[in-house]
């Protein structure tokens, strides 16, 4: 495996933002994220939190341009242009959204994907390697990371089969073959072992209350930590 600098690794932290928080939802196809980031956000305007949901790429207008550059591409994208392309619209997302809601107290940001997609996604799956990803990031904002990431985990077989099940048109990335889905697992795995204090792996295959149940959790102990 690929050995990866530790210093470089220890330049990605969570920006400073007394009571409020940056959470990031990560996963393959089929995974389930966009159905619990909903009832997570559900949970906590419940719990008076101010809450935004934002994706990526995408959540500005620039990024919503990129987003759709990329994916209703017809010609193959070269994995550096696809990896200068997400960071690109990630870092006018830090600082046209991220870091100025941020400020008011009290609110939660909870993005679908992040860097870990980078990882998988570039780094893994397109072969640039991680060690280059982060290189890439390791500059003002993008070096600023979640406070947690919520890994949904789930295998190629149960992909394949909600997929199926779904039905629906596939973008630039699902419709690749099952070689390029399994490395995006590899991916993420690799990219769990790398931040295990950030990146929380929550089983996916089960049933969607019990998923729900484990990264509500996850969200309590970040939360509602006491300060020692
Ligand atoms: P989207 O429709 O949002 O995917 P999903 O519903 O599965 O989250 O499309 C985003 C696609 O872009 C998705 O296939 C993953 C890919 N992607 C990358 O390859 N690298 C990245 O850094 C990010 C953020 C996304």
């Amino acid at each position: 495996m690929e050995e990866i600098n530790k210093e470089l690794l220890q330049q990605f932290r969570p920006p400073a933002f007394p009571g409020s928080f940056f959470i990031s939802f990560e996963g393959i196809e089929g995974a389930g994220k966009t159905t619990q980031i909903n009832r997570i956000k559900d949970y906590l305007e419940d719990k008076d939190f101010r809450v935004l949901v934002l994706r990526e790429p995408g959540g500005t207008p620039y990024g919503e341009k990129l987003r759709k550059a990329i994916l209703e591409t017809s010609t193959n994208i070269h994995p550096v242009a696809e990896s200068y392309l997400f960071a690109s619209a990630r870092a006018q997302l830090l600082t046209e959204v991220v870091l100025k809601e941020l400020n008011t107290p009290n609110t939660i940001i909870i993005c679908d994907r992040y860097l870990d997609s980078t990882i998988a996604y570039q780094g893994i799956a397109r072969e640039l390697g991680v060690q280059r990803i982060l290189e890439t990031h390791n500059v003002f904002p993008l070096h600023l990371v979640p406070h947690r990431t919520i890994y949904v985990k789930i295998d190629l077989e149960t992909s394949l089969k909600r997929q199926e099940m779904r039905n629906n048109p596939k973008d630039y990335f699902e419709s690749q073959d099952h070689s390029f889905h399994q490395k995006l697992i590899d991916g993420y795995d690799l990219a769990s072992e790398l931040f295990p204090e950030r990146i929380s792996v929550v089983d996916g295959k089960r049933d969607f209350d019990e998923v729900y149940l484990s990264i509500r959790q996850q969200i309590d102990d970040l939360i509602f930590k006491k300060e020692d």
